[in-house]
Order: C-alpha cells, then structure tokens, then sequence
C-alpha cells in the first residue's frame, strides 16, 4: 500500500478580493516527487507556504505527513525541510557557520560530522569558510538545500530551486534531487520549467487562474501539448508539397508555408531529415528546432498564455 505524504482537498485561499487558490486537489504519494507547474504569480509559492503551515488556508484541508497543518502545526514542521524561493542563507555568515545555526537549533540532531558530511556532499567543504556573500547564486542554493537537510527531513519543499541558475548549477541541483529521492524522501517542487518539471517529477500539476488544469505523469501531460519538433518554411507551395510527401507524420500549414516535423533535434536526425530534402534538391527558407516550454503547455491546456494566470 502506498501512503500520502501529502493530501490536499479543496483548498481555497484569497488575499483581500483576490483569490488565489480556488479549490485545489492533490495526492502525493510518499517517496515521491510533485512538480507543481506555473508562471510567475500563478499561486506557487502560496500553495507551499499553506502547505508546510506559514500561511493558513480559507477553507480545504491539508495532511502533512499524515497531519492536519490547521491543528497539528508543530507535527507538521518537524516531518518537513522547506527551501524559500528566496534563499534564507545568512550572507554575513561562513557556509559552515550557517549550517552549524541549523544544527543548534535543530532539536532532533546534535550529530557533530553532520555539518562536515553535508559541505562534503553539496561539494562546498573548500568554501566553507569564506561569507556567504561570496557564494555564486548556484552555491547559495546548495547552503540554503543542505541547511534544509539538517533535521533530516521525510518531506521536502522546495520553491523554484533552479531559478535563476545557469544550465551547469540547474544540473548539479537536479542530480542532488534525485540522489535525496533515492534516499526515500518526498519531494514537492514548484517550477516555471517544463524540462525541469519532465526531468524530475512522478507526477506533475499545472497551476492557472487558482485552478490545477491538468495533473498526471510527465508522459501523460507531453501527449496533449505538441512535442519536440523541426519547423521549415518553404519558398514555394510546390516545395511545401514534395516535403510533406517525403518526410513522415509531418504537418503542414499552407498559409505559412511551413511543416512540422516530430524529432527529438538531436543532431543525428536533424541531418538525416536534412539529407531528405537534399536528395530531392530542396532548400527550406528557414529551419528551426522547437522544444515544448511552458507556454506551450498552457497554450495546449488552457487556450492562452501564461501572461494571464492570476485567478479574479
Ligand atoms: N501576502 C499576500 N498578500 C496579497 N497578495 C499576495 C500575497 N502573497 C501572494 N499574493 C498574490 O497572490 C498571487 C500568487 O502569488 P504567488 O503564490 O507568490 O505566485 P508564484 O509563487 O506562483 O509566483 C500573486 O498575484 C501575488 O501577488
Ligand atoms: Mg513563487
């Protein structure tokens, strides 16, 4: 049997006349990972804030490992690790002193390697010693993760993680999520990325206007937006026309004079559907690879764009 780590039922909550989570539903199953997907003032980090018991819902109810946030608040934060959208490292602190804080604090460890094992493990241990104001945004990320872990969390928050991190970080920070998933803790996530999200998540929900427009498996929510795939723009309908015969499951829109090929973009095929056109001497005005993003999705779950997903 498989438990909850989390279950959300009907939570609604407003700020003033703005209502910014409107009936929200979902399950996650302990030992899993939730990626809750949205734009920028979608209601992300309020549905985390409601979750692990910094704001108070209107009305729904929430069990956190297996307890309500409303009345058993103190159950709750000590099952948890959140890490904030917005890093809550002291920059005025070493790395290590800052873990060392968490440490004093924490009521459940007094473990003295603990502080070394983890500037080992988040690769800071040479850093240790210098402010954190000194640490890159990708390293300020790590201290604030490993700060997290201190208590030994069953269940981990984590806000936007790699926002604002270059590619390098991004993956440095995907690879210590998979190594905690593996080490059986739970992980709620929120992200504006939808590779990220496809990366990581068992499961993923798309938050817009309050509402969760879709939830599954990554698989399940890339076969209802267009996949991967190559565009060209011909000069010619008669050109539009021999491409679309010799290259498979192509779509083709006729005013545009464009067609659009499914492939992963890899080099490899790329060249393989260039070759094609070649073989038949035709040359495509423009050729570009499209990978699905976030405002696909929402354009494919939702008929518009995520300029507009603020509930009224
Ligand atoms: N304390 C607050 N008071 C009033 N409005 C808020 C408050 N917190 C968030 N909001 C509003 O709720 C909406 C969702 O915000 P937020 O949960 O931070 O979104 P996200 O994390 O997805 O960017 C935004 O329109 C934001 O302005
Ligand atoms: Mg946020």
């Amino acid at each position: 049997m498989t438990t909850s780590a989390i279950a959300v039922t009907g939570l609604r909550k407003a700020f003033g006349d703005k209502t910014v989570l409107d009936g929200i539903d979902l399950d996650v199953p302990a030992g899993t990972v939730f990626s809750l997907l949205g734009p920028n003032g979608a209601g992300k980090t309020t549905t985390v804030n409601v979750l692990t018991t910094l704001t108070k819902a209107d009305s729904g109810t929430v069990r956190v490992a297996g307890h309500d946030v409303a009345t058993e608040a103190k159950a709750v934060r000590s099952a948890i690790g959140v890490t904030g959208q917005f890093a809550a490292v002291d920059e005025l602190l070493t790395g290590r002193e800052n873990l060392q804080l968490m440490v004093d604090l924490s009521p459940v460890t007094d473990d003295k390697r603990i502080v070394d094992n983890l500037l080992q493990r988040f690769d800071l241990a040479e850093a240790a010693d210098k402010a954190a104001a000194t640490y890159s945004g990708g390293m300020r990320r790590k201290l604030d993760l490993a700060m997290t872990l201190v208590g030994d969390p069953k269940i981990i928050f984590l806000d936007e993680p790699t926002t604002g991190l270059d590619p390098r970080s991004r993956r440095t920070m995907w690879t210590i999520i998979r190594e905690l998933l593996a080490d059986g803790v739970t992980i709620f996530l929120t992200t504006q990325y939808l590779d990220e999200a496809d990366q990581l998540a068992d499961q993923i929900a798309v938050l817009d206007k309050g509402r969760l427009v879709a939830q599954g498996t990554p698989e399940e929510l890339k076969r209802q937006i267009p996949g991967t795939h190559v565009r060209f723009r011909f000069g010619s309908v008669e050109d539009l026309d021999t491409a679309a015969r010799i290259l498979p499951d192509s779509t083709r829109d006729d005013d545009a004079l464009t067609l659009r090929v499914p492939s992963d973009g890899g080099t490899q095929s790329v060249r393989t559907l260039l070759d094609r056109l070649a073989e038949y001497s035709l040359d495509a005005d423009e050729f570009s690879v499209n990978t699905p993003d976030l405002d696909d999705v929402f354009l494919a779950l939702t008929g518009h764009d995520t300029a507009e997903v603020v509930a009224k």
